[in-house]
């Protein structure tokens, strides 16, 4: 077995344990290869090993990426810029960081014109943090009203980046309650550092790069 497949089977195990502690089930949390400057060749045999999620913080990466790994599916994790969504909608199965209108907007008419509806989740600056894209806790009910107006966008969940120092657990929480006030069921939040927290506090999906393919260059 390569460093790569068990440093991944590794982190599914761990996931699997904190879900069963959680009193969970372990297929009820996915899990997100993160692949941030991570070369094609290591993706394809996190692909081999059986990772077929695979999540892009890069717009054109992820155009590039997807060209060259035959059998991945994609998620785009990065904040988005509105000029660069082009790249991302259709090959990116969900969009995880929606934090304005605009970029919404923008995505819904770029998925009409390609007669699909494209599933997304709004990024929440859970830690009102300046330098954070997302949406504050306030502002939310009005975007998702906005972007349920959308026919072309389905908008399943949330997700969120705590701030890096402290407890992100109150976080995590923050956002599954926000979740369940609005009747959204997928949560995508945790990375390498806390993955196993976020699925206690209900995590559907945790997003993970580092503790899969070692440390970033
Ligand atoms: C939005 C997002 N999620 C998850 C990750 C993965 O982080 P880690 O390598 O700590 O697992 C990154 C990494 O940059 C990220 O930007």
């Amino acid at each position: 077995m390569s460093e790569l497949a068990k440093s991944l089977a590794v982190v599914q195990a761990r996931i699997a344990a904190a879900a069963r502690a959680a009193g969970r089930a372990p297929t009820s949390v996915e899990l997100v290869a993160v692949t941030k400057t991570v070369a094609v060749g290591r993706l394809n045999e996190a692909v081999a090993a059986g990772q077929l999620l695979l999540g892009e913080n890069y717009a054109q990466e992820l155009r590039d990426k997807a060209l060259v790994v035959p059998g991945a599916r994609w998620h785009f994790i990065g904040p988005l810029q509105r000029n660069k969504v082009k790249y991302v909608v259709g090959t990116a199965e969900l969009i995880h960081g929606v934090s304005d209108a605009a970029l919404g907007l923008e995505i819904a008419a770029r998925a009409a014109k390609m007669s699909l509806v494209q599933r997304c989740l709004v990024q929440v600056n859970v830690g009102d943090e300046a330098q954070k894209s997302g949406c504050g806790i306030d502002a939310f009910p009005s975007l998702l009203d906005a972007l349920r107006m959308q026919p072309a966008l389905r908008v399943e969940g949330l997700m969120c980046i705590p701030p890096a120092e402290g407890d992100p657990r109150p976080h995590f929480a923050t956002l599954r309650a926000l979740a369940e006030r609005h009747a959204l069921t997928t949560l995508s939040m945790g990375m390498s550092a806390d993955y196993e927290l976020a699925i206690a506090e209900g995590a559907t999906l945790v997003r993970v790069g580092s503790a899969i393919f070692g440390a970033r260059g």
